[in-house]
């Protein structure tokens, strides 16, 4: 199964300390798989499939082409959570330069679920095609019959075309007119928060032909429905779309989050009927503080508590020099969460580390600590 093309960086003790033990998380250390080598599964996620835990992420290579897809989405299993066996591409980029999936595309956070409707397992990703940076803001959906693929290409679109979300009155649920399309066009929005972000424009203008999607992530409730979460409206606004019953379309059924707040890299949780949305602000691959929300109803209304980083230094303000891309839920253990998060080495990308912190709850909320080297019985003495 594992792909030799793939093994690219051997973990060079020399340069940095190595996870040496197999029995801890040492978060920011290089993580080396069965075979010595980085794990390399970047913008990551996990699955959680009869007994094993999946991780699926960006492979990298070295040097700035690694923050394109040049290979495809790594999988790895593991039944302890430490100790990781390479599985190799589980969904590979295409050599025909006309596919969606070209090889040089941008495939971000990969995501896998299973629908036990159709027995199949379902990725979803952000895709950028080939040469055109950011703009095309598309989710990717791949599908398989095994966890560890391979994964075959379905589509990719925009999501929700001629569908309005729910939490928009009837007023704004008209698509723009061509004075008001002419003043957008006109505005300058480089991807960040700025005060004349129009809040209730671009999803009026995306409504025929879809909604961006960039940052994302997938969660499956208790109740059996799934929600594709994603980074919408040039950044400035969240989206939390139910998917359709076989997980590889849209219900349509939507809401927008936050508007005008550009939240990134959202990771989702769900503790004591309530759901904990952890996301970023939109600063690309540089750190920022990380934020915390929380709902009653997957749909909303969403409350922001704040930054989620708890402890001494001016790491509380970067996120532990990372982002985050998951939230594990630990089997076996109660209230057992894990923080999972990227330190992006955008220069050299294949360097990226990962940042896995155990969670912890204050006063009713998730919160998170820096520890050099922690392991998961560390969920036993935590006070809840
Ligand atoms: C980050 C995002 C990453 C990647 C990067 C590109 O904000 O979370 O997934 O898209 O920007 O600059």
């Amino acid at each position: 199964m594992a792909n030799p093309r793939v093994r690219t960086q051997k973990v060079s003790a020399k340069r940095v300390p190595l996870q040496t033990s197999r029995r801890a998380f040492l978060p920011g250390v290089l993580w080396p798989d069965n075979h010595g080598m980085h794990i390399n599964a970047h913008g990551g996620g996990i699955l959680y499939h009869d007994g094993i835990y999946f991780w699926f992420g960006e492979h990298k290579i070295a040097g700035p082409a690694g923050n394109r897809a040049q290979i495809g989405v790594h999988a790895y299993s593991s039944t302890d959570l430490y100790n990781w066996r390479d599985e190799g591409i589980a969904l590979a980029v295409c050599d025909d330069p006309k596919s969606e999936i070209a090889r040089g595309c941008i495939i971000e956070r990969p995501k896998v679920i299973f629908n036990p409707r159709t027995k199949k397992f379902v990725m979803w990703f952000h895709l950028e095609p080939c040469g055109r940076g950011y703009v095309g803001a598309r989710s990717g959906v791949a599908m398989a019959d095994e966890p560890t693929g391979p994964y075959t290409f379905l589509r990719s679109f925009r999501p929700n075309a001629g569908v309005w979300p729910q939490n928009v009155s009837a007023k704004l649920r008209q698509p723009l007119t061509l004075q008001q399309l002419a003043r957008l066009k006109q505005l300058d929005l480089p991807g960040g928060a700025v005060p004349y972000y129009p809040k209730q424009l671009l999803f009026r203008r995306d409504f025929a032909g879809g909604q961006m999607a960039r940052d994302m992530t997938l969660f499956v409730d208790d109740d059996g429905h799934a929600y594709h979460i994603y980074a919408s409206e040039e950044n400035g606004v969240l989206h939390i779309s139910r998917l359709s019953e076989d997980f590889l379309s849209l219900a349509g059924k939507y809401v927008r989050v936050f508007p005008g707040r550009f939240h990134e890299a959202p990771a989702l949780m769900k503790w004591r009927g309530k759901y904990f949305l952890f996301s970023s602000d939109c600063t690309g691959w540089e750190p920022n503080a990380a934020r915390l929300s929380v709902a009653e109803n997957i749909f909303g209304p969403w409350e922001e508590l704040g930054n989620p980083c708890i402890g001494s230094g001016c790491q509380v303000a970067n996120t532990f020099n990372s982002q985050s891309t998951f939230i594990l839920p630990v089997r076996g253990k109660r209230d057992a969460f894990i923080f999972m998060a990227d330190s992006w080495r955008p220069e050299n990308a294949i360097d990226g580390r990962y940042v896995w912190l155990p969670i912890e709850f204050r006063h009713g909320v998730p919160v998170i600590e820096w520890h050099d080297r922690w392991d998961l019985n560390f969920f036993d003495k935590a006070s809840k």
